[in-house]
């Protein structure tokens, strides 16, 4: 019997796997990988190329056949995804539209591949265009749009069944910063609906946006946390950054009282656990200026990785 079917609380994940080993001819592509995608998130597969995500995703989507492992998907084990197949979204991060198709050729297609026909079809293909905010686009043949433009009716494809487990494998890739910042808009409003959301990157900003982050290195999970967690693990602390008078009397008493402090001409950077304590700093320098540094994803997955 497998560790998972132990697991009580199973079905609070979207996904969980233990033990994921995949090798491709000689080469390891995940090894002996745990994961966990509680439901109702946005979670970011976060690591360089050739860490393994794209595999991931297509081991969770039933594509490619595992070594060994266990994985539950939607509380079903990989060898009953056919059950939950309809209740899966997912965008592969190579152009996965037909070029030569119309929008709503290619939303017809897709639709097919879920059994939606009829009255549902057109119901739902309006739906997900306007989720996409390009209801306009329909006639238009789907290889000459703009690269943002393809991406968010991509989305839309994905979302054609209505999917309560979404993954997009890098859909963020070569769109505009604006059609970035509705993608996060789509992705918000979807978990506020229940629904999983779990993309890919390689980006640290994206993954700061997501409530959960898988950190991934060559094929393996070196972490899996919130964002803020993971910066609490690293042992990381916001900094207040202080233009002051006497630098160098300042400093000498604030590094007496053992707080970390570095200087840089007139500027102080000093570590502060917490609110009470940056008010508590700020009353005693006076600063003629100050400003709050958070600590960044990147700093915390260097320090861990290390
Ligand atoms: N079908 C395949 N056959 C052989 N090697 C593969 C195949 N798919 C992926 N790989 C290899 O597996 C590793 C991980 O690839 P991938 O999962 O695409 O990583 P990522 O998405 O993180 O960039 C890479 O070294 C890649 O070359
Ligand atoms: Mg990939």
């Amino acid at each position: 019997m497998s560790e998972l079917t132990q697991v009580p609380e199973r079905d609070l994940f979207a996904v969980i796997g233990r033990g994921i080993t995949k090798s491709f001819d000689n080469l390891r592509v995940l090894q002996d990988m745990p994961v966990n995608i509680p439901r109702g998130v946005t979670y970011c597969l976060l690591g360089p190329n050739g860490s393994g995500k794209t595999t991931l995703m297509r081991v969770i989507m039933g594509l490619v056949k595992l070594e060994s492992g266990d994985i539950y998907i939607l509380d079903e084990p990989l060898s009953r995804i056919n059950i939950v197949y309809p209740r899966l979204g997912y965008m592969p991060q190579q152009r996965p539209l037909y070029p030569d198709l119309t929008v709503l050729e290619n939303l017809e297609f897709y639709a097919g591949l879920y059994g939606i026909r009829g009255q549902e079809r057109i119901r739902r293909i309006d739906e997900v265009l306007r989720v996409v905010d390009l209801p306009e686009t329909k006639n238009r043949i789907t290889g000459m749009l703009s690269g943002g433009m393809y991406q968010r009716i991509s989305l839309a494809c994905t979302l054609i069944n209505s999917p309560d487990l979404l993954l997009l494998d890098e859909p963020t890739v070569g769109v505009d910063p604006v059609t970035k910042q509705s993608f996060w808009g789509y992705f918000r409003e979807l978990t506020k609906e229940g629904k999983t959301v779990v993309i890919t990157t390689h980006i640290m900003e994206e993954a700061e946006r997501c409530d959960m982050v898988g950190f991934m290195r060559n094929g393996r999970m070196l972490a899996e946390s919130s964002p803020d967690k993971l910066k609490e693990f690293a042992g990381l602390k916001k900094q207040l950054r202080m233009k002051v008078a006497d630098p160098e009397g300042k400093m000498a008493k604030l590094v007496g009282e053992g707080l970390e402090v570095r200087i840089e001409g007139d500027i102080l950077f000093v570590d502060v656990s917490d609110t009470s304590k940056m008010m508590e700093v700020l009353d005693q320098v006076k600063p003629m200026d100050f400003k709050v540094i958070e600590p960044t994803l990147e700093s915390a997955f260097l320090k861990l990785a290390i």
